[in-house]
């Protein structure tokens, strides 16, 4: 589990000292070329791409300068930066699994990552059994003996349910399968999942990481030998890069986002006990409140939680759509991770399949102070 303290120090301090002219911040290397001066420097370069610079879709030192960071944040042996966290997905997905091989997903992950999943990757003779991977049987019963990935994302973004990751990694090692998980809602604050035996961690940058709702990024985390093998492989053969300029950016957010998550996960916490009482909800989906039904199991792989969470209503969707209108502080939108709270309403439930119609509202809780949030919700459920 992470130590949560010591995330303070790895985030400010820089124990590769990577100043120029002691400019406090990593310099933007605007290049795509490096060049040498002797054509032997060069040959030796060219051998090894991933560790010298000599172009920007391989090693770009501000990239390079971030992937060092986030690497000691998540304890990994390397990183790797992308351009978006699908592009971080993708390529992880796509380095452990080859044509008529067979991939175990939890059946709640980002929905872009089921699409690559289901319907791209089928194309190429991949296919997918989804399950809800809350019980270790689940992922045994769903292995064949063609299986090579198991994928987890815990908690999911949507409904915030959890897998046991020590246990999903003890039954993939020993069936020979890689493990990758999306740990983008814990960060590598609150939750390093490479400790408890995960193979891979990826993450989309584009939240919490970077913080601020202003550049969009990835980041695939592991052991040298996978790290460069994707390295060499999707990185440079898809190249979806991450520009010097988000990784400069990403890296000053950085520097606080230990802090960050400190009060997102206070303010969060506030939030989600406030909403937990109100009439118009049925169910609030938060890791971190005694009432989930895994909140143990959180407690043992978790150091912490953020502010993302969701709650179940069976009140009509036009009305809590007309809530959401009518909120002061919580804007309507997709992403999250930034300083400004959302909201998003949805419907589930298969009305077919003869189950109950309701919405799950998503909440992300920002850096808001959450007293106003709490009486902005307020306000705007009583002026309906
Ligand atoms: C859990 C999760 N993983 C991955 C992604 C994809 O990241 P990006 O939008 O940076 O490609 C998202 C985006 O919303 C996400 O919520």
């Amino acid at each position: 589990m992470s130590n949560r303290e010591e995330q303070f120090t790895k985030a400010a301090y820089d124990p590769r000292d990577a100043r120029h002219h002691g400019a406090i911040h990593v310099p933007i290397y605007q290049n795509s070329l490096f060049a040498f001066d002797r054509h032997d420097q060069f040959d030796d370069a060219m051998k090894e791409l991933l560790n010298h610079h000599v172009y920007s879709r391989g090693n770009n030192p501000t990239v390079q300068y971030l992937e060092q960071k986030l690497a000691d944040m998540e304890e990994a042996e390397s990183a790797k930066c992308f351009a978006s966290g699908m592009a971080a997905i993708s390529s992880a997905i796509l380095s452990v699994v080859g044509q008529g091989d067979h991939i175990v997903c939890v059946h709640q992950a980002y929905g872009p990552t089921r699409e690559f999943l289901s319907s791209y990757l089928s194309r190429f003779g991949v296919e997918t059994t989804f399950i809800d991977g809350s019980s270790i049987e689940q992922w045994r019963g769903a292995a064949r003996p063609n299986t090579k990935l198991f994928y987890l994302e815990s908690p999911t973004t949507s409904f915030f349910e959890l897998q046991n990751l020590r246990l999903c990694a003890e039954l993939a090692r020993s069936l020979g399968v890689k493990t990758i998980i999306d740990n983008t809602w814990a960060t590598p604050c609150f939750q390093n999942p490479l400790t408890l035996g995960i193979d891979l961690v990826v993450h989309s940058i584009t939240k919490y990481i970077g913080g601020h709702s202003d550049c969009i990024g990835g980041v695939v985390l592991g052991s040298k030998e996978l790290i460069d093998r994707i390295g060499y492989m999707e990185y440079m053969l898809l190249g979806g890069i991450m520009t010097p300029q988000t990784a400069a950016i990403v890296s000053k957010g950085l520097r606080t986002l230990p802090l960050r998550m400190q009060r997102h996960e206070e303010s969060g916490l506030q939030v989600a006990e406030y909403i937990g009482k109100q009439s118009f909800v049925n169910r609030v989906n938060h890791p971190g409140l005694p009432s989930h039904p895994q909140y143990e199991l959180g407690l043992s792989q978790m150091s912490g939680f953020s502010s993302l969470f969701s709650f179940i209503s069976t009140e009509p969707i036009a009305k809590l759509k007309e809530w959401a209108n009518r909120l002061k502080y919580f804007k309507i939108g997709v992403s999250w991770g930034g300083f400004e709270s959302l909201v998003t309403v949805n419907r589930v439930g298969n009305e077919e399949a003869g189950e109950q119609p309701s919405s799950v509202v998503r909440l992300y809780v920002g850096m808001e102070s959450p007293k106003d949030l709490i009486a902005d919700m307020d306000q705007a459920w009583k002026s309906i």
